[in-house]
């Protein structure tokens, strides 16, 4: 893997005409970027595919969460436009739609997402749902494997329980990171991108301390250098 590609760079912006100024104001410290469904009705499937042709990798983060059929055939169209990452809810049926619906494209990785880290035990037994967190993550996370996904996102606090399963068989992708120092914005269990790799993510997503920093490009190079000191440690 490059190891640039280890950050994932969230447009989280009101346009695609500021995404893609954030986008040229990063640079070559940039060389992967998450596409959310913020932009995906105003023009954000036309920045995906420019992206793409411009040499970068995309993640598209559209949470799929239907039938099986459903996100087959919505994957199948997905895998057209040139994506690198695609995440769907982590339950049987629809990773299962979602492995189908990409096929053979070597490109696109399904990723599953395990339990949102807006949630917590107190949220989960509202939805009646009994389990410890960390052990239906884990959960999750076989049904992922099982159906033959590529990765999960997961927090960092997760992370090490998930390697410790599944080693490389499952990428870990990891939200929630801020270098030391940096706002915490409404994240309520932040890592710094050097712990987030040791605890065993692949991938950093990070959004607001890269995109609404004054220099969006010193701000990637710092975390980028960050990541590769984790890396060789
Ligand atoms: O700005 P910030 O670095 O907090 O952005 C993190 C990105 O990761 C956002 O796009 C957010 O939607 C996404 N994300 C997250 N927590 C999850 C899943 C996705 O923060 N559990």
């Amino acid at each position: 893997m490059n190891l640039k590609d280890r950050l994932i760079i969230a447009l989280d912006l009101p346009t695609t005409e500021d995404a893609q100024r954030a986008v040229d104001a990063i640079g070559d410290e940039g060389t992967f970027y998450k596409v959310g469904y913020q932009l995906m009705p105003i023009g954000g499937l036309d920045l995906a595919r420019r992206l793409s042709n411009r040499g970068k990798k995309v993640f598209l983060d559209f949470k799929f969460h239907d039938i099986g059929a459903t996100v087959e055939r919505g994957v199948a169209s997905v895998a057209k436009l040139g994506g690198d990452f695609l995440t769907v809810h982590a339950e049987p049926d629809v990773l299962k739609g979602a492995v189908e619906g990409r096929g053979d494209d070597a490109r696109l990785k399904i990723l599953a997402v395990t339990v949102l880290t807006s949630l917590d035990q107190e949220s989960l037994a509202k939805m009646g749902i009994d389990m410890a967190l960390p052990d239906l993550v884990l959960k999750r996370a076989e049904f992922a494997a099982e159906a033959g996904a590529d990765g999960v996102v997961a927090s960092a606090k997760e992370a090490a329980a998930i390697k410790a399963r599944f080693g490389d068989a499952l990428k870990i992708v990891t939200p929630g990171v801020r270098p030391a120092g940096a706002d915490a914005n409404d994240q309520k269990r932040v890592v710094t991108p050097a712990d987030a790799i040791a605890a065993g993510a692949d991938h950093l997503v990070v959004g607001r301390p890269i995109i609404a920093a004054k220099n969006p490009q010193i701000a990637a190079r710092d975390i980028q250098q960050e990541i590769a000191a984790a890396v060789a440690n």
